[in-house]
């Protein structure tokens, strides 16, 4: 395959020709890193779905590996879904083996006009530890006659497996129990929270570690359901949501009625989380929204459609309960991406620019810690952008905090031209991008920042607000520049500016 196209992502997974959209059977077992996706490996748009399959050791560099699921019959594809590890053979597929993998799964059927047909969840088993399954002699392990019932992800609760799946355009996440992953049954259904959109797909359940927002330190303990929803996000197409609540094996109660969103952007949709991971866990986004994904330039030029999200691994915390969102540094760290460092500056107000035409990748890590702010006088002048140029073709990528006002941070991505669709066009080039900071505006800020050639990801906060967000210039963007202007006095910026080595090298 061939990674070298300009636009292409060098520490971001992207499958090798094709499309791609949502992540699916995500797991971690033996060291090794997952990931399958649903693929049309014969378009450049959705349809003909299988799960693609890719491996990592580290999170970040993938070796593409042979299809794993092709669509069982004609007319039936093989929409998104979940993995176990079945170490203590539940199934009875493993009767000699502590390693067995079982996926979980929708198979969707399609009439002859082209209309949906009955979607129905199945299952697949793997000796081989993920590398090639066989479909189940009695599949569906769940019937139903509705073209809407989709997605299951199945976690390991206590004695039992648990299920969540979306009754899509009911607005319902169902809850199924069992004991063998064979036989379902139903337990209860979580209904009609947060943006319903038109539909709900890819709900997701998972327990994470409650933290203290100043030490660290682990608290507690709660369950989390991300649920993706579109059309109908808040700037435009789809989004990921997220509750989080109690769960005792059957039932999800929520904490509250917040409804909170993974990413303030528009750009990571159906994330999962890996089955596996211990601690803090670790989920990786489709980085794409159904609003253009089949449009963008990416396919005409290079063949290829979408890319996932960076993994990021989570933690929620005590007060002003939110997800942290962080690059992953527990299991292993970005040592494996991380190049040279370019620049490192502390100061004031003032900037720092750097000229990264000679970074082979194109890729850059960026750090800003800002420290002793004081909050109250900072005015809805006191900013800290972060912008990107290509001086080849005057388009710029701007992005930026206010450390005054209510709307604190942007992206702007109208200053690009990559490409000449209208339509797209239009969608693409929202400018700004809104989150309540109100918990955040204390004395120091963060911000963590990827951009990868069409890939721009910020993780502020220690993660509590994080954006992926596209971009198409027309020439390679080569020029960064971070600029601290009216801060109070007393503000202190320390930039830190790294390339990042290409995975795909
Ligand atoms: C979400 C989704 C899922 C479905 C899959 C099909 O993006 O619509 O609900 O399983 O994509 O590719």
């Amino acid at each position: 395959a061939n990674y070298t196209g300009p636009l292409r992502p060098q520490v971001h997974y992207s499958p090798p020709t094709g499309f791609m959209n949502d992540p699916n059977g995500m797991f971690y077992l033996n060291g090794v890193f997952h990931l399958y996706y649903q693929y049309n490996p014969t378009g450049l748009g959705a349809g003909n779905q299988h799960w693609g399959h890719a491996t990592s050791k580290d999170g970040y560099t993938w070796g593409n590996q042979p299809i794993a699921l092709f669509p069982p019959e004609e007319k039936q594809y093989v929409f998104s879904g979940s993995v176990v590890v079945d170490a203590n053979n539940t199934s009875g597929f493993f009767p000699n083996q502590t390693n067995g993998v079982v996926a979980v799964f929708t198979l969707a059927r399609y009439n002859e006009d082209g209309s949906g047909g009955p979607q129905t969840q199945a299952i697949a088993y793997s000796h081989d530890e993920g590398y090639t399954f066989q479909y189940y002699d009695r599949n569906p392990v769940i019937n139903s006659t509705s073209s809407q019932f989709r997605d299951p992800k199945v976690i390991r609760y206590e004695d039992h497996w648990a299920m969540v799946v979306a009754y899509s355009q009911e607005f319902v996440v169902g809850i199924f129990t069992s004991t063998d992953l064979k036989q379902w049954t139903w337990a209860s259904n979580f209904t009609n929270h947060g943006l319903l959109g038109a539909q709900y797909e890819c709900p997701n359940i998972v327990k994470m570690p409650v933290r203290d927002r100043d030490s660290g330190a682990v608290v507690d303990e709660k369950y989390v359901i991300t649920l993706s929803a579109q059309p109908g996000a808040p700037l435009g197409g789809s989004i990921t949501q997220y509750f989080i609540g109690d769960f005792n094996g059957t039932h999800f109660s929520t904490l509250d009625a917040a409804t909170r969103l993974t990413d303030f952007a528009k750009d990571n949709y159906a994330a999962q989380f890996f089955y596996g991971v211990e601690g803090n866990p670790i989920s990786i986004g489709w980085a794409s929204n159904w609003q253009y994904a089949q449009q963008v330039p990416t396919g005409n030029n290079e063949g290829w459609r979408s890319a996932m999200t960076l993994p990021r691994a989570s933690y929620l915390t005590k007060a002003a309960p939110r997800i942290g969102w962080t690059m992953v540094d527990e299991i292993y760290d970005t040592a494996p991406i991380l190049g040279e460092s370019l620049a490192t500056k502390t100061m004031g107000n003032g900037s720092v620019t750097v000229d990264y035409a000679d970074v082979a990748s194109n890729a850059l890590y960026i750090e800003a810690n800002v420290t002793g702010i004081d909050v109250a006088k900072a005015t809805a002048f006191s900013t800290l952008n972060l912008t990107f140029t290509s001086p080849a073709s005057g388009e710029s990528l701007r992005s930026g905090f206010y450390f005054g006002g209510d709307n604190p941070f942007f992206v702007d991505r109208g200053q690009l031209r990559g490409f000449d669709n209208v339509f797209f066009t239009d969608k693409f080039s929202v400018a700004d991008v809104y989150y309540d900071s109100s918990a955040d505006k204390t004395a120091s800020w963060r911000v963590q920042a990827v951009i990868d050639r069409s890939m721009y990801e910020v993780f502020l906060d220690g993660g509590r607000h994080a954006g992926t967000v596209l971009l198409y210039p027309t020439q390679p963007l080569t020029m960064v520049n971070v600029a601290a202007r009216d801060l109070p006095a007393g503000a202190r910026v320390s930039v830190a500016v790294w390339s990042l080595k290409s995975t795909w090298a």
